[in-house]
């Protein structure tokens, strides 16, 4: 009996000692959230389409189209300046009515110029120095719509653009040979001072960026993102899963294998893209192959139009799972959240998400909170705040990642229950309020039409709630 008694009173005592010592946290709620199969487009991403500078036929049905394309490569025609010094006005005001199209119409573009969109032998100016200054007359349009513009494919060399069969190649005389080192690294550099640092230049091969580099090195983790030629500098493939050696594009001494983990590692961190070739079914361009490269090359875009019987033979849901899949794909996981806060006290926050898509997301972007009243018309209240995270770095081998916060809700804040949104919305001003420019998450029952997403509806803000709080009329994170 006496020990009963002291038990219960020591029981009683560890409680009020841990009322005292864990009061100040005000208790938490987690939220699971679903995920969804949905088709829709996000940006800088999935499917694209080609069309000329010149012809932009049907660009106003591609975002709600079946393959849900947001991206288009812009072919331009430059072969009328071959012999001049510089492109002419009328080409370069054609280029600013096709990119002043496709930002109307909520599409972002890859671009890629040429001397030849036929197969014909040596199509360029004879002279390098022409080649690099066509390449800076286009220098103020990729400033002009740098919010438009995801990368440039380099281009210029050969027919189509497509870097062999070049009057700079190692044999001129004959189709197909590789393009000298020095014109390439030439016409690299230029393209470094033409395009805005944020913004990439795709190799036709592997085997061009190690020539460019002298450096059989793939972009590290450690050079990722930080402005440098080698984190400017991506690849594309145009015969993509054609054949062991994809016709040509890893026929430069190393095997596939090789070939495949030097993309797979430089792919992490910079743009991969392309359009397929060869005949359906056959052993790399297969459906379950082509899942599984493309997953393990990072790939973030590909021709919706060519090879269309290679994509036929995936059926409707291997397309279907490209459509997903292709560039990045983030799904929300759960959130852990204070259920009561005091005005002006903190919110903890903890939000799981995964990136379920083939490859990150290569430009960066806000990650913004709001916390909203609910209301509409002139009674909404709204208070913003970026969370300091790079969603560059939610990358398919990340896995699960964590964000994990503290919040300061505003003093002045009414009490009542408030909801906290989530929207990563375009990083340049002039898109940041255009939703379809924002990335839609992978999640059921929680998108917006205005491009926000519902984390919760449910954060009761009381004064009467338990733990600290200031003055502060700001919602930030905050540091404690
Ligand atoms: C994002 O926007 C910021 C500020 O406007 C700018 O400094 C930065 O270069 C942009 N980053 C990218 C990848 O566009
Ligand atoms: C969030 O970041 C974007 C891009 O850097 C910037 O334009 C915007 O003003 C920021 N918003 C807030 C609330 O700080
Ligand atoms: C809260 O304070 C901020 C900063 O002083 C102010 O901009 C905002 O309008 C205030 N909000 C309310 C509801 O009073």
């Amino acid at each position: 009996m006496k020990n009963r008694q002291v038990t219960l009173l020591l029981f009683g005592y560890l409680i009020s000692l841990w009322h005292s010592t864990f009061a100040n946290e005000p208790a938490s709620a987690t939220k699971t959230f679903t995920s969804s199969q949905t088709l829709f487009a996000n940006p800088e991403r999935g499917w694209i389409t080609h069309r000329f500078s010149n012809d932009l036929y049907d660009v106003n049905s591609l975002r709600e189209s079946a393959e849900k394309v947001s991206l288009v490569l812009i072919k331009i025609d430059i072969s009328a300046y071959k012999n001049s010094v510089h492109i002419g006005q009328s080409k370069l005001n054609e280029i600013r009515s096709a990119l002043d199209t496709c930002r109307q119409q909520g599409l972002k573009v890859i671009m890629r110029s040429a001397y030849s969109w036929n197969l014909v032998l040596a199509p360029e100016p004879k002279s390098i120095e022409t080649v690099k200054t066509h390449i800076m007359d286009m220098k103020p349009i990729y400033y002009q719509y740098e919010d438009i513009i995801v990368a440039v494919e380099m281009g210029m060399f050969g027919p189509w653009g497509e870097m062999h069969s070049s009057y700079f190649s190692t044999t001129n005389t004959q189709l197909y040979y590789p393009i000298k080192t020095a014109a390439l690294q030439q016409v690299h550099t230029t393209y470094m001072s033409a395009l805005p640092n944020t913004r990439s230049v795709l190799l036709r091969t592997p085997y061009y960026i190690r020539q460019i580099f002298n450096s059989n090195t793939p972009l590290s983790s450690a050079e990722a993102y930080t402005g440098t030629p080698k984190a400017r500098t991506g690849y594309h493939n145009d015969a993509y899963l054609a054949s062991s050696d994809d016709e040509g594009t890893f026929s430069y001494g190393w095997s596939r294998a090789q070939e495949l983990a030097y993309i797979s590692q430089m792919t992490r961190y910079a743009f991969f893209g392309g359009e397929s070739f060869g005949t359906p079914n056959s052993a790399y361009n297969k459906a379950q192959n082509a899942m599984l490269e493309s997953k393990q090359q990072h790939m973030t875009y590909l021709h919706r139009d060519y090879y269309k019987p290679i994509y036929n033979a995936w059926g409707t849901a291997g397309k279907e799972e490209f459509t997903r899949k292709l560039g990045y794909r983030f799904q929300l996981k759960t959130l852990s959240y204070s259920k009561e806060v005091a005005p002006g006290g903190i919110l903890s926050f903890s939000l799981k998400v995964q990136n379920i898509g083939f490859s990150a997301m290569h430009l960066t972007r806000p990650v913004k909170l709001i916390l909203d009243n609910g209301k509409t018309g002139s009674a909404r209240i709204t208070y913003n705040t970026n969370l300091s995270v790079d969603p560059r770095n939610w990358t398919p081998e990340a896995n699960i990642i964590s964000i994990d916060r503290k919040l300061r809700i505003p003093a002045n804040i009414s009490q009542g229950v408030w909801q906290l949104l989530l929207i990563l919305p375009d990083n340049n001003t002039r898109l940041q309020s255009d939703v379809r420019y924002t990335v839609r998450f992978a999640n059921e029952n929680i998108w917006n039409t205005d491009g926000t997403h519902v984390l919760t509806k449910d954060i009761s803000i009381q004064a009467s709630a338990s733990g600290s709080r200031t003055k502060d009329n700001v919602f930030q994170e905050v540091t404690i």
